[in-house]
């Protein structure tokens, strides 16, 4: 009797360390044939062995035997149970080759960002530096500096977002160019991209943020001429070899001579007296620009008998509309992934 009590303890025991064993349907089978298997299972033997057990203790043993057949049996019919189930989720996954692939969703530039690395990488190649400077300006880098003096109708407190009386939000990059002068001496030839602020309301074309790009270069014997070719490479470059490019005088304080700059449409190409784009006119105004005034250079203490600079400013909104054809300023704002998974193939 004791020899069977130890026996069925053993047989338990063993059933648990084997059942831990199982990896696959294999050696499930395996376990289920040593323990069940109807001619030399272990449980099977354990029932013929009670054949040779002394009719008095027969009761005991028999209770001893069933339970420990029981509880095989009944973890053997879980395991298979959960055999099954994972035969059934493998059946499943038939892997089928020719089936396209998952591609990751991956994010792409905002059209912004785009437009701002194409204009950047245009006067990379032309031997450009890419400067910035603070968003949060003072009155005199901002104005003052730029020969725009205190009551100068672009300092109007309609336009300009103040701080207090003596900081503001710049209202365009030309700032910078003070910065860039101040910092270095000629030759400097750089382009200053960053955000500009105004007191706007959001329309489909006004925004009281938006982008700009300002360029700069300063050195001896600098002409109109040489603006002229460098916007004309540039913009040429940026939409096609066949926009014409038209100079309009201007005046703005910081340069002279000044001069707005026009593309023609690139949309109708001026053959369309509905475009949408450029008002059926064939042009498009597209950034201003001028011969980085005297004044200027002085307060920058560069020697303006020695040194002459041309400068510039776009909008970089402003080519993203034109260049894609977009019909409202505000959805660059608006976070839509519609709109701005667009633009991942450009
Ligand atoms: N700062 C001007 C603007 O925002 C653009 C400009 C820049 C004009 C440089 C001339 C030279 O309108």
């Amino acid at each position: 009797m004791e020899i069977l009590e130890k026996e069925v303890e053993e047989i338990r025991k063993s059933f648990e360390k084997a059942e831990r064993e199982v990896r696959d349907y294999q050696s499930f089978l395996k376990l289920k044939e040593e323990f069940l298997g109807k001619k030399r299972g272990k449980i099977t033997n354990l029932l013929n062995l009670l054949r040779t057990i002394p009719k008095e203790d027969k009761p005991k043993a028999g209770r001893l035997i069933n339970e420990v057949k029981e509880f095989v049996e009944n973890r053997v019919k879980e395991l298979e149970k959960r055999m099954e189930e994972i035969r059934a989720r493998r059946k499943k996954e038939v892997l089928d080759p020719t089936l396209p692939a998952l591609i990751p969703e991956i994010g792409s530039p905002h059209p912004i960002r785009k437009m701002t690395q194409m204009i950047e990488e245009i006067f990379l190649r032309m031997g450009y530096t890419i400067e910035e400077g603070p968003e949060i300006e003072s009155d005199w880098f901002n104005f003052e500096a730029l020969n725009i003096p205190k009551d100068h109708p672009a300092r109007d407190t309609q336009d300009t977002l103040y701080i207090d009386n003596e900081m503001l939000l710049r209202t365009h990059t030309s700032p910078v160019q003070i910065r860039v002068m101040q910092k270095r001496k000629p030759p400097i030839k750089s382009i200053m991209p960053g955000r500009v602020f105004r007191k706007d309301e959001p329309d489909p074309t006004h925004s009281p943020m938006f982008f700009q790009v300002e360029g700069l270069l300063v050195d001896r014997g600098v002409s109109f001429s040489h603006l002229k070719g460098t916007l004309e490479l540039f913009l040429q470059t940026l939409f096609s070899k066949d926009i014409k490019i038209r100079f309009r005088p201007s005046y703005f304080p910081f340069t002279e001579p000044s001069a707005e700059v026009d593309i023609s449409c690139p949309i109708c190409r001026g053959n369309q007296k509905d475009c949408r784009t450029c008002g059926g006119t064939g042009w498009l105004e597209i950034l201003g620009a001028g011969m980085v005034h005297p004044f200027v250079l002085r307060v920058c203490g560069i020697d303006w008998n020695e040194y002459t600079g041309f400068a510039f400013g776009l909008g970089v909104e402003r080519l993203a509309i034109i260049k894609w054809g977009i019909e409202d300023m505000r959805l660059f704002y608006e976070n839509d992934l519609r709109f701005l998974k667009q633009f991942s193939r450009f």
